[in-house]
């Protein structure tokens, strides 16, 4: 491995630094496997931790502080010496049970650097690793006599920009990822700020008029793309950026509990890692597989029973309006123990019924849906958001219209598996609680996967939903699980950082506007086209794409209400776009029957794939991308635009040579338009091989999609 101390580089790059803070006193630089990132760390002369880093020998992170600053013990923020560094090289490929590709290579070089505070003897260490495609470090404590308990005051971690570049956002905030994106330079984000605020959501709060969260893309004005993030956030709480406008420098930003503190830790420790993905081209940041690198391999032994799956479910029909999670409008409050659902009118919109249940069961059996998920069964959604309550759900009891056990024995019959449904509305301490009764449960009745919410604000009162103590909870339901051979789905928790790695039957989250905001205050056409660099750079979402009731029709919806900012083939598009082990056909079983040759994409699009081809990507604008099934020859082809009609145009080189296939290409109409005609699609088939290129348009808001089966393989 090149290790360099004192090159000449190092020595121009160290002049910056010495410019900033007056003298060097360490300097260690360490290169990517390909030599094109370096590292540098230095301390400077008043013992401050500092770091920068360049490609291709052009800086793209300028001189930056680090460390960390404590309510009970020393900063750490300066007054260190150098004690040693330590270099190491790595390289390995490793097989996720589910992912982007069936292999992914790990494969750095490392700088481990030892710092002491002579005056109290507390020694910090901090590891780098520098992956062709980026970086990462983190804050090690290793056990040692004088230090032992730290209480976090804040992290000082920063990221100098080396210019005002454009930046895909959303405001800092220590409950919600729900917002839209907005495309602006850095110094435009104050400005901006006050429109993305409007948030009609249960539980936000923002921290400041240039706070921003992570995963946080950047283009520079040279064309190139960055990505911050973080990986393995894992007992620690979520950080957020915070720019300094006159600088253009982030400083990290973490989220208080309802005591206020930062966070708590005790040596031996390592806190997150903090990530900077670099590449010359937008295709580069998806293909970047850094933050699941940087986190521990899987810690399930047997992972034979987490497999990847699309589902239906009970579900947009309450999203919509038309039907209700609630049982009863006779009840403005209930209580667990107390109310008596034998003795309330039914409201007759309760859609978690047993003969609803059935009509799903019917369509997703017959479409070759093997998993259907229920929202609504059991009691408790009368008064399930908005007021203080500890126990809202015991996550066991079914409404009195909802026979679980006729409901799973016709599931059964038809080869359907439920998905079970756990909404806690951030009362984390009931769900705990009641966990391993929640999931016998489930063991009990045959249910494998749980969707769960934290919708609201948090009980612990005060405590956020991206804090340590909330972050931990997270991790607990997803461990627990595991012991009981449960996957989950966890919506409104903390975003992903790559932790699926380790823990894979973590099989999807959303924290993200997903698509019930298209009936809620809608999603501009760019929002797909921004969440795959952002949000979906620490692991997959559960958007829940496939609305083909573009209009959202039903009787409860009130004139005027937002409708759906795609054309349907975008919709099919988004199966390949947005990438997820499990995928959910959103909408209603006849607003599906409506459309069946569209369906068609849907019923055969795979979930678990060999591998990913990115074949054109500009964040907010457009994105084509082409994935190979795992264990299969199928490919499956999706392509999106934003606000502008557009022509994709690629070749199918990489499809193998001399085999022929069938391509069914789903397309925009030629009228198409995502306001004025989203229901205009074509379906056509072609002969395709590897010598053969691709023309498609697309409208405004509109999409593609493209499944192309070897001939031989055609029934
Ligand atoms: C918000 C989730 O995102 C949504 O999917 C779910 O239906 C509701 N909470 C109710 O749990
Ligand atoms: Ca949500």
């Amino acid at each position: 491995m090149k290790t360099v101390r004192l090159s000449l580089r190092t020595l121009l790059i160290g002049v910056i630094g010495f410019l900033t803070y007056t003298n060097l006193f360490a300097s260690n630089v360490v290169v990517s496997p390909n030599g094109n990132l370096a590292l540098e760390f230095n301390l400077s002369s008043d013992g401050m931790p500092i770091y920068n880093l360049s490609f291709k020998g052009s800086e793209v992170v300028k001189t930056s502080k680090l460390g960390l600053r404590f309510t009970n013990v020393d900063d750490m923020t300066s007054g260190f010496t150098f004690v040693k560094a330590d270099t190491s090289s790595f390289d390995e490929t490793w097989t996720p049970v589910w992912g982007e590709e069936s292999e992914i290579r790990n494969h750095y070089n490392s700088l481990f650097v030892t710092l002491k505070q002579p005056a109290n003897e507390h020694i910090m260490q901090i590891e780098f690793r520098v992956f062709d495609d980026g970086m990462g470090f983190r804050y090690v404590f290793p056990e040692q006599p004088k230090l032992d308990y730290m209480y976090i005051k804040e992290e000082c971690s920063e990221f100098a920009m080396t210019g005002d570049h454009i930046a895909y956002w959303i405001p800092g905030d220590y409950d919600t990822q729900e917002y839209e994106y907005t495309v602006c330079l850095l110094s435009k984000i104050r400005e901006k700020y006050e429109a993305v605020l409007e948030l009609d959501n249960a539980s936000t709060t923002p921290i400041s008029p240039t706070c921003v969260q992570t995963a946080l893309t950047m283009k520079t004005s040279e064309g190139l793309y960055l990505n911050i993030h973080e990986a393995a956030l894992i007992d620690y709480s979520c950080m957020h950026l915070t720019l300094d406008e006159k600088t253009l420098t982030f400083t990290s930003t973490l989220t208080p509990d309802g005591t206020g503190m930062m966070g708590y830790i005790q040596a031996p420790c390592v806190t997150p890692w903090r990530t900077v993905i670099v590449s010359e081209n937008a295709a580069g940041i998806l293909a970047s597989r850094i933050t699941l690198n940087l986190n521990e391999p899987c810690k399930i032994e047997d992972t034979s029973w987490i497999k990847p799956f699309k589902y239906m479910g009970i579900w947009w029909e309450m999203i919509s309006g038309k039907g209700t999670w609630a049982y009863t409008n006779d009840y403005p409050s209930v209580k667990l123990g107390y109310t008596d659902y034998n003795k309330c009118t039914p409201n007759g919109t309760h859609s978690a019924n047993t003969a609803n249940a059935k009509r799903y069961i019917d369509f997703a059996s017959e479409h070759g849906f093997h998993h259907l998920l229920i929202e609504g069964w059991n009691i408790g959604w009368e008064d399930w958001v908005g007021d203080w309550k500890e126990d809202v759900f015991d996550f066991v009891t079914p409404y009195p219209d909802f026979d679980l056990e006729e409901v799973l024995a016709y599931a059964k019959a038809h080869d359907v598996e439920l998905i079970m449904h756990h909404e806690t509305s951030g009362s984390t301490r009931n769900y705990e609680r009641r966990l391993d009764t929640a999931y016998q449960f489930m063991v009990d009745h045959g249910y494998h996967s749980v969707k769960s919410g934290y919708v609201g604000p948090m009980i612990p009162r005060g405590f956020h939903h991206y804090d340590q103590w909330c972050n931990n909870h997270y991790l607990y339901c997803v461990t627990k699980a595991a012991d009981y051979k449960i996957c989950v789905n966890a919506h409104e928790a903390t975003r992903p950082t790559g932790i699926c790695r380790t823990y894979p039957n973590l099989v999807g989250n959303e924290s993200a506007r997903g698509t019930e905001y298209e009936a809620f205050q809608g999603n501009s056409p760019h929002h797909t086209l921004t969440l795959p660099f952002t949000r979906l750079i620490g692991g997959p979402m559960d958007y829940t794409p496939g609305i083909f009731d573009l209009y959202i029709q039903n009787e409860n919806r009130k004139p005027g209400s937002p409708r759906v900012s795609t054309t349907l083939t975008k919709q099919l598009a988004l199966y390949v776009t947005m990438y997820s082990p499990i995928q959910m056909a959103a909408d209603l079983p006849e607003n599906y029957a409506k459309h069946l040759d569209a369906f068609q994409f849907i019923k055969d699009v795979a979930v678990d794939w060999q591998k990913s081809l990115y074949l054109e990507a500009e964040p907010a604008e457009y994105l084509t991308i082409a994935r190979k099934e795992k264990g299969g020859e199928r490919w499956f082809i999706g392509g999106i635009t934003a606000e502008n009609a557009r022509h994709s145009r690629f070749a199918l080189d990489f499809l193998d040579k001399g085999v022929k296939y069938e391509a069914t290409i789903y397309r925009d109409g030629d009228k198409a338009d995502y306001e004025t005609n989203p229901l205009d699609y074509k379906i056509e088939k072609k002969i395709v091989t590897s010598k053969s290129k691709l023309d498609i348009a697309l409208a405004r808001s509109g999409g593609f999609a493209i499944s192309i089966v070897p001939i031989a393989d055609k029934k």
